[in-house]
């Protein structure tokens, strides 16, 4: 049973119409997206983009933008000539003033009336994606040209990227803002992680499989380790990530997103709403945060040079006094059931050592020692859940090293690599996600509840910080290249405990 759009269902005709259609976004992913799904056949023939800016280009002018894109961002190897003029031709291009409402009637009228859709489509009949990768404080207002203008049809659809406000209350004025024209099965808010494969394969591993499930509570796992590190530093987006910093860019969207999955209830079926469902409730289940908890369970750190002639953030982004933090660890608690008792302990960072995103679920020791006599320990089982860059799991078991003369333990493990198990390409996070909107999909989408959720658990940690930058503190610094301040490594010393290694 499902409630869902099947994945071969893709309107006739569909007008996906990008704002900010000439920025990093939309050239870097957006675009080189669609081409791939283009190139798998998945258009219609009436599919149409329309881009929009304000940078001055005609038709033919952002096409020649784009085409450069696909060369830098599409590998060469799969850069088919036959796609890119099939692509091409589908683009179209508008200069307008988002906020300038003289301007608006230009784009109702190509979506309205151009060509090439032929006069006998039925107009409501067309689905229309508007996909706002634009500064969120542009959200409403364009919401509202968009109504004003006429252009939203039960058939139109909004997406909206990230950052969803930089608190509770602001989140919650731009979902105002937006619901006044769209209605929450309208709003599409992407949250890229959960379109990426190995993440959307947490819920099939977790629940198309009856092995681990039986396992999977306080009962038998320790501990969950979730960890999103990157390599790279902050690099051009130094004006926006300053503001935002990790917990905001990271922790409040992605890191409590898969947080969700691993840790949620199955439900019967895989419906539009019922996901959404089980992911709120860990959300609402997170063990709240006083400044005290803040204090013992929350590190937060900045990245300084490491002496090899890499600068510091504060250098970076040309503050000295900056107090934004590039690295944040958490010690949480889910207050339910299932998983009392076990922390789950979350980490993000720029500038780490390694670029790995991995979730590790550390099962608990044997309960009986039944090999006394023999050499090495039975070490406890854990599985490791590789999103990227490597995808695939790893099982770590504890066997007998052959041979004779007394049992000797070992660890062992069991590798399933993606890529090795199903020899394709693996679709980017974006191709999923876009198709997903254009047939109204909104599984991997996050409601407004739960980013509000995610907002509320966190806002005692803003504020814990505000306090502390009252006073004079500063986040703690780690080397770039390292693996983030020693508080975090304390953060599960305290509890007996050690992060697994980033490279394993
Ligand atoms: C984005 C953040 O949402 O995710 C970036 O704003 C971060 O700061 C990026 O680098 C990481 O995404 P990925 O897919 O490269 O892990």
């Amino acid at each position: 049973m499902t409630d869902l759009p099947s994945a071969a269902e893709l309107p006739e005709h569909a007008d996906f119409v990008v704002f900010g259609a000439t920025g990093d976004l939309a050239l870097r992913k957006l675009l080189p997206a669609l081409f791939q799904r283009d190139r798998e056949g998945q258009l219609p023939d009436g599919f149409r983009i329309v881009g929009v800016s304000r940078t001055e280009a005609d038709d033919d002018g952002f096409r020649a933008l784009v085409a450069d894109a696909l060369v830098e961002h599409v590998p060469a190897s799969e850069l088919d000539a036959a796609t890119v003029q099939r692509l091409l031709g589908r683009l179209r291009h508008l200069t307008l003033d988002a906020l300038d409402p003289a301007d608006w009637h230009r784009l109702a009228g190509l979506l309205k009336d151009d060509a090439p859709r032929a006069p006998e489509v039925d107009p409501a009949s067309v689905v229309r994606v508007f996909y706002l990768a634009v500064a969120p404080s542009l959200f409403g207002p364009i919401c509202q040209q968009l109504d004003r203008a006429g252009l939203v049809t039960p058939l139109s659809r909004v997406v909206l990227e990230k950052p969803l406000g930089h608190d509770l209350a602001s989140s919650r004025a731009i979902n105002d803002a937006v619901g006044e024209v769209f209605a929450e099965p309208q709003i599409f808010r992407i949250d890229h992680y959960l379109g990426k494969e190995s993440v959307q394969n947490l819920l099939v591993t977790r629940f198309a499989n009856t092995l681990l499930e039986p396992l999977w509570s306080s009962r038998w796992i320790d501990h969950v380790e979730i960890t999103v590190a990157e390599s790279l530093g902050v690099g051009e987006r130094g004006g926006y990530y300053d503001q935002a910093g990790a917990l905001r860019d990271m922790v409040q969207n992605h890191l409590l997103q898969l947080l969700c999955l691993v840790a949620m209830e199955p439900p019967t079926y895989v419906g539009r709403e019922n996901v959404r469902d089980e992911k709120l409730k860990v959300l609402q289940a997170l063990r709240p945060l006083g400044p005290a908890d803040v204090d013992r369970d929350v590190v937060r750190g900045q990245y300084v040079g490491s002496g090899q002639g890499d600068r510091a953030y504060a250098e970076e982004v040309a503050d000295g006094a900056t107090t934004t933090e590039t690295f944040v660890a958490i010690r949480a608690e889910i207050s339910n059931w299932r998983w009392a008792g076990v922390p789950f302990y979350l980490r993000t960072g720029k500038r780490m050592s390694e670029r790995t995103s991995q979730i590790v679920v550390q099962f608990k020791e044997p309960p009986h020692a039944m090999f006394p006599g023999a050499e090495g320990a039975p070490s406890a089982n854990r599985l490791h859940i590789l999103v990227q860059p490597e995808e695939g799991m790893r099982l770590h078991l504890t066997a007998k090293e052959p041979g004779p003369g007394g049992i000797r333990l070992k660890p062992v493990s069991l590798d399933l690599s993606y890529a090795a198990a199903f020899g394709r390409r693996t679709p980017e996070a974006y191709e999923r996600l876009l198709m997903d909107v254009v047939r109204g999909n909104p599984t991997l989408f996050m409601r407004r509840d739960e980013v509000e959720a995610a907002w509320t658990w966190v806002a005692p940690i803003l504020e814990a910080w505000r306090a502390a930058d009252a006073a004079g503190a500063r986040p703690l610094p780690y080397p770039a290249g390292s693996t983030g301040p020693a508080a975090a490594d304390a953060l599960l010393g305290r509890d007996g405990r050690t992060w697994q290694e980033l490279d394993r």
